[in-house]
């Protein structure tokens, strides 16, 4: 355990309330040891149980962690069996000690892409765990950001036509009903391991005002002293959403 970091974090005070990653860097991290690509996302589901565990402990609310994109379809095939097999395998191995420790489960994308018993695991685990109350951890899955607005247009539109809505009635607060991420606050920190730096489709419209923090590491070392640096980091920022510095700091 990283005493002094937690500490410091706690003395700064002002905890992001939702934390969002993008985990890259798998592949990179297993050939730079010479391990097949799959190699990577075994370590990285490591590095996922520590940073639940820690967000969890420290009083994170929400963590959304990007697990497999709408375009990662297009891996191959070999590549995306493994990583649904190990994500099924992953959520019935820990779901009993995620719920243990208060976690709810919930996932953001088209869960009906997913393999029929990967689905079901995964609304199994939400079922499960819908009632706890510490930590929310998000999976994105078969996630993308410009599907999911597609998606809410086409439901705005959709109740238009219905008359269950009118033209003026649409506002970001409406609009914002419409995406997976109802009722989640958009995410205060956005952290990217794996040293690219884009944001490859992930919570376009939610993370308008959030804060990034680009990492080099590769995903399976990013462990509980990377993410407790990260938010010291974002403890040091201030946030004026378009306000002026004085204004803010009035
Ligand atoms: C990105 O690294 C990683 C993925 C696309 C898969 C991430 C999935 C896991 C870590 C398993 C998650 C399990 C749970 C339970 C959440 P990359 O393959 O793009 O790495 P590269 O950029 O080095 O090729």
């Amino acid at each position: 355990m990283h005493k002094l970091l937690r500490k410091k974090i706690l003395d700064l005070g002002d905890l992001p309330t939702h934390i969002a990653i993008i985990m890259d860097g798998n592949g990179r991290w297993a050939k730079s040891r010479n391990m097949p690509r799959v190699a990577g996302h075994v370590e990285g589901v490591n590095s996922v149980r520590e940073i639940v565990r820690v967000c969890g402990e420290i009083g994170i609310s929400h963590l959304t962690l990007y697990t497999f994109s709408s375009e990662n379809w297009n891996r191959p095939k070999k590549e995306v069996l493994a990583i649904m097999t190990l994500l099924l395998g992953t959520i019935k191995k820990e779901i009993k000690n995620l719920h243990k420790n208060n976690v709810r489960l919930s996932t953001i994308g088209n869960l009906d892409d997913l393999p029929k018993n990967s689905k079901q695991g995964m609304l199994d685990g939400v079922e499960m765990t819908k009632d706890n109350t510490g930590l929310n951890l998000i999976l994105a899955l078969s996630y993308g950001s410009r599907q999911e607005l597609l998606r809410a247009f086409q439901r705005i539109a959709d109740k238009i036509l219905l008359g269950e809505m009118k033209q003026n009635q649409i506002s970001e607060e409406s609009f914002s009903r419409e995406l997976y991420t109802v009722n989640i606050p958009d995410p205060d920190l956005l952290i990217r391991t794996g040293g690219e730096h884009r944001i490859s489709n992930f919570l376009l419209w939610q993370s308008a005002y959030t804060e990034f923090y680009l990492s080099d590491i590769y995903w399976p070392d990013f462990r509980e002293k990377q993410l407790l640096e990260s938010i010291v980091d974002y403890q040091s920022r201030q946030r004026r959403f378009g306000r002026t510095d004085d204004q803010v700091s009035a």
